[in-house]
C-alpha cells in the first residue's frame, strides 16, 4: 500500500465540515499525527483496505485472507475514489479470484482516511476537531460504514471510528437532563449495532423501533439521526424519534464543531436536538450516545405471499393487491416488506383473528396462486412473541446487499396515490416499469402513516402522509470502468423517474439517489430552511 496526497477532494453531497477548504499543502505532517496520537492516548492508527492481507499474499492465502474472502460479503463497501478509480477491491461474484489485487494491480487507499481514530471518548473527539482546524484537514465519521452515499469515508480527511462506543443501558425512569418527566429508555453508545440492540431488547423485555433488514446496522449514528425506518415504523414511528412520543423522551450527547460536549433533548439545546432527529449524520456534530424510548414487548402476527415464479403477471397481481388495500392495512397496522415475488407484513396492533380478516386479501391472492400452481407458492401465518423472535425468523432468508459497489435510488410514494382505482393501476405500473431497468426493487411499507407529526424532527413531514418508501439499485464490479459507474447511476435515478412523475419531490435521505433533483425538499422539506440557520450557527 503506498500513501497517496490526493488533493482533489470530493464529496457527493454537502457534509460536515465541507467548509474546511481541503487543501493540505503539507508534505510531511508526520509530527502532528504523532502529536495526535498522543493526545488520543496511542489510538491513532492507518487506515487499510479490507483486502490488504489478500494483496500482501499475493496469491499465497494466509488464514487472514481466506476470513475476508469468505465473509466480503457481510462489509458494506465504499473504499474506492470513483472519480479517480483508487481501490483494492475484490471481485464480489467470486471472492476467490485474487486478480483484481494482484500485481501489477495496485491495492490503493482509494477513498480511506489514511488515519482514523478508535473513538473511546469525547476528548479524542475535541483532539481531532482541533487537529482538522488547525491543518484544515476534513474530518469524517464512521460507524459501521453502511452509509449508502459513501459519507463515512473520504480521501485525505481524518476518520473518527465510533464503533468501540459500545455501551447500552436501561433506565426504567430516564429524566433527559433538564426535564422533568421520567419514561423508560435505553442509552446506547454511539457504536452500538442493531444486533447488540436486539439482544438487549429481548433480555429486557422491551421493544425499540428495530431495523429491518440488516443488523450490522448502527443504531444510534447515521441511522438514527436521519430518521431510520422500519417496519414497526407504521405503528412505533420513525427510529423512535420522530415526534410521535413525548417531547422528552430522547437525548443526545455530542461535540460540537466548536469543541463543546453537549446534551440535546427537549430542555436543552432544543434547535440541536431538532437537527439531529432527522438532518442526517455526520452533520451537527460527533454523537456519542443517544437515549431512546423502550417500549413494551410486542406481539406480531405474520403474513407472508410468496412464489418462485419470475412471470411478470404475478408480479403485477400482487402489487396490485398490496396498492388495493394499502390504505385499510396501514390503518390496520401492518408494516413489511415486498419485492416481485415476497410480501411479508407484520403487525403489533392485532390479534391473531383480527389479522386473518385483515389480510384476507392478500392470503385469497396466496390461495390463487396455489391453485394456479405457480411454482413454490406459499402462504404464511405465524404469531411471533416479541421482534427479537420475528427478527430471527426473517434474517434467516432475508438480508440485504451488502459488499456490492451500488448506485441507490428511493421514492417516499403518499396516500394520495392509493386513493383510486386508476392511481393504484398508475402506480403498480410505474412500479413495474422502475423494476424492469432496475430489477432489485423494494417496496418497504415503513412509513410512519399511522402518525401525525409535532413538527419536534427535522424528517421531510412527507413521511407522514406516505405508505411506501421504494429503494432500487443499479450495481458494478471491481473493473467497472468510470463510464460504467456513471451509467450505472444515470441508470438507477432514470428508473426512479418512472414513480418521481407521479409523486410529490420526497425521499429518504439515508437510501436515497445522490442526484435526486431539488434535493433540499425531497430530503427535508419544509425543515430545510431552519436546519440551515442551526447549521450555520
Ligand atoms: C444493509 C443495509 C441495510 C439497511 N437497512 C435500513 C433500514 O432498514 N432502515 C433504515 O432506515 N436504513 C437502513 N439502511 C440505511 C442506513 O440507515 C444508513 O446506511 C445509515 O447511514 C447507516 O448508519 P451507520 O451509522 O450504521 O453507518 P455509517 O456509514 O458509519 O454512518 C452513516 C452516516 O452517519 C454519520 N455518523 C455515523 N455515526 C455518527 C455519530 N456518532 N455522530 C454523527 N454522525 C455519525 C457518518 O459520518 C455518515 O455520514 C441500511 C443500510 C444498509 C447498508
Ligand atoms: C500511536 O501510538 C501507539 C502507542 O504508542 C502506537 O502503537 C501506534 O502505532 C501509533 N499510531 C501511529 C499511526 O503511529
Ligand atoms: C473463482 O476464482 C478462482 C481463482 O481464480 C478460480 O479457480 C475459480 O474457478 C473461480 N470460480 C468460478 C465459479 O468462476
Ligand atoms: C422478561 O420476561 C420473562 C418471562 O415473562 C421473565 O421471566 C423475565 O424475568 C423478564 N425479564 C426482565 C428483565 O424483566
Ligand atoms: C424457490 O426457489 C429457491 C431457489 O431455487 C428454492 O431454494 C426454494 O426451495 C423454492 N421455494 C419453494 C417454496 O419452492
Ligand atoms: C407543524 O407545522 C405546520 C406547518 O408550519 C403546521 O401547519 C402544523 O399545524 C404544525 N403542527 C403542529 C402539531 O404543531
Amino acid at each position: 500500500m503506498t500513501r497517496r496526497h490526493n488533493f482533489a477532494f470530493f464529496l457527493l453531497i454537502p457534509f460536515t465540515y465541507a467548509s474546511i477548504q481541503a487543501t493540505l499543502s503539507i508534505p510531511d505532517i508526520t509530527d502532528e499525527y504523532a502529536r495526535l496520537n498522543s493526545s488520543v492516548e496511542g489510538r491513532l492508527s492507518k487506515g487499510t483496505p479490507l483486502a490488504l492481507p489478500c494483496a500482501i499474499a499475493s496469491g499465497t492465502r494466509s488464514e487472514e485472507c481466506v476470513q475476508i474472502q469468505q465473509g466480503y460479503l457481510d462489509e458494506a463497501q465504499w473504499e474506492t475514489c470513483q472519480t479517480t478509480g483508487a481501490q483494492c477491491l475484490l471481485d464480489y461474484t467470486n471472492t476467490s479470484n485474487l486478480s483484481p489485487i494482484a500485481p501489477p494491480r495496485e491495492c490503493l487507499l482509494g477513498s480511506i482516511p489514511p488515519y482514523f481514530i478508535d473513538v473511546q471518548s469525547e476528548k479524542d473527539v475535541q483532539a481531532a476537531f482541533k487537529f482538522s482546524e488547525h491543518l484544515k484537514m476534513p474530518l469524517v465519521i464512521k460507524n459501521t460504514g453502511h452509509d449508502y452515499k459513501g459519507r463515512s469515508s473520504a480521501p485525505n480527511a481524518l476518520a473518527l471510528w465510533t464503533h468501540n462506543l459500545k455501551d447500552i443501558s436501561y433506565d426504567s425512569e430516564f429524566v433527559p437532563e433538564g426535564c422533568s418527566t421520567p419514561s423508560p429508555a435505553v442509552t446506547l453508545g454511539a457504536g452500538v449495532q442493531w444486533k447488540d440492540a436486539y439482544a438487549f431488547a429481548e433480555n429486557h423485555n422491551i421493544t425499540l423501533v428495530e431495523v429491518w433488514s440488516d443488523s450490522t446496522v448502527g443504531a444510534a449514528g447515521g441511522w438514527l439521526q436521519g430518521g431510520g425506518h422500519s417496519m414497526l415504523s407504521n405503528t412505533m414511528g420513525l427510529g423512535k424519534c420522530c415526534g410521535i412520543f413525548p417531547l422528552d423522551n430522547l437525548q443526545f450527547k455530542v461535540v460540537t464543531p466548536d469543541g463543546q460536549y453537549r446534551v440535546a433533548n427537549a430542555c436543552r439545546n432544543q434547535d440541536l436536538f431538532f437537527a439531529l432527529r432527522g438532518g442526517g449524520g455526520g452533520t451537527f456534530g460527533v454523537v456519542m450516545e443517544s437515549t431512546v424510548l423502550a417500549s413494551p414487548q410486542v406481539t406480531l402476527q405474520l403474513v407472508v405471499v410468496s412464489f418462485n415464479s419470475t412471470d411478470s403477471a404475478w408480479t403485477r397481481e400482487l402489487w396490485d393487491t398490496m396498492a388495493a388495500n394499502a390504505l385499510q392495512w396501514a390503518e390496520d397496522g401492518w408494516g413489511g416488506i415486498a419485492t416481485s415475488n415476497i410480501a411479508i407484513y407484520i403487525n403489533p396492533k392485532l390479534d391473531a383473528t383480527e389479522a386473518s380478516q385483515s389480510m384476507k386479501p392478500l392470503v385469497e391472492l396466496g390461495k390463487k396462486l396455489q391453485s394456479s400452481q405457480v411454482e413454490g407458492a406459499q402462504i404464511i401465518t405465524k404469531t411471533f412473541g416479541s421482534w427479537g423472535k420475528f427478527y430471527e425468523w426473517f434474517a434467516a432468508d432475508n438480508v440485504a446487499i451488502t459488499g456490492i459497489s451500488l448506485a441507490l435510488v428511493s421514492r417516499l410514494i403518499p396516500k394520495a396515490n392509493f386513493a383510486t382505482a386508476e392511481s393504484q393501476a398508475e402506480l403498480v405500473q410505474g412500479l413495474l416499469d422502475t423494476s424492469l431497468a432496475t430489477p432489485r426493487l423494494i417496496i418497504l411499507i415503513s412509513a410512519p402513516s399511522s402518525f401525525p407529526g409535532d413538527n419536534s424532527t427535522s424528517v421531510t413531514e412527507a413521511w407522514r402522509s406516505s405508505i411506501y418508501h421504494i429503494t432500487a439499485v443499479s450495481s458494478w464490479n471491481w473493473d467497472a470502468t468510470k463510464e460504467e459507474k456513471k451509467n450505472s447511476y444515470a441508470k438507477a435515478s432514470a428508473s426512479i423517474d418512472n414513480l418521481r412523475r407521479i409523486t410529490p419531490d420526497a425521499a429518504y435521505q439515508n437510501e436515497a439517489d445522490v442526484y435526486e433533483p431539488n434535493h433540499e425538499i425531497s430530503f427535508w422539506g419544509s425543515n430545510y430552511e431552519r436546519l440551515l440557520e442551526i447549521k450555520y450557527k
